[in-house]
């Protein structure tokens, strides 16, 4: 009888796609990518160790909060290749995108409590712009949501992924 699935060292790509959720198409492109690997049995078929489910969790998540695929490659580059990452790995990895997850909750919070206010976006559309944005002073200041933009400014980034995050 078949062992089950959560007792494989190694998974098929169906038991993958299944387990993590992501279908098997994109763990196709993750792979092509760089981001996850398997060998292959001699039928040419893909066996991935299980640890791969670690990190296509985490290549999820990050893509869920919008960092971008780039950067997480070179976080999972920076991983063991040859051996299970430890804790420790994990930890160091997480510490190094705790400023950027930090800002990036910041800007999700101004979108949430700002959002509803005038933006000096140029728009001229709310009520409230007439009072914040007389005659789009702001748009002198240069492009984009220009409050949105000077707080960050302020608040040491350069545009704290304002226009990233307002796009989508
Ligand atoms: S919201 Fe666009 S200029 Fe005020």
């Amino acid at each position: 009888m078949e062992s089950p699935a959560w007792k494989k060292s190694e998974l098929t790509v169906g038991e993958m796609s299944r387990r993590s959720g992501v279908a098997v198409s994109a763990l196709h492109f993750y792979e092509r990518q760089g981001l996850i690997s398997a060998r292959r049995t001699s039928g040419n078929q893909r066996r991935y160790p299980r640890i791969m489910l670690r990190r296509v969790a985490l290549i999820r998540i990050a893509q869920r909060v919008g960092i971008p695929l780039a950067d997480i490659a070179a976080a999972l580059n920076s991983l063991p290749d040859g051996r299970t990452p430890t804790q420790e790995d994990w930890e160091r990895l997480s510490r190094e995108w705790r400023d950027e997850l930090d800002e990036r909750i910041k800007r999700l919070q101004q979108l949430r409590d700002d959002f509803t206010d005038c933006i000096g976006c140029g728009c001229l559309s709310l009520s409230r712009c007439s009072l914040a944005n007389k005659r789009d002073v702001l748009g002198e200041h240069g492009p984009g949501p220009r409050r949105l933009l000077e707080d960050a400014e302020q608040s040491g980034s350069s545009d704290g992924g304002v226009a990233e995050t307002v796009s989508r």
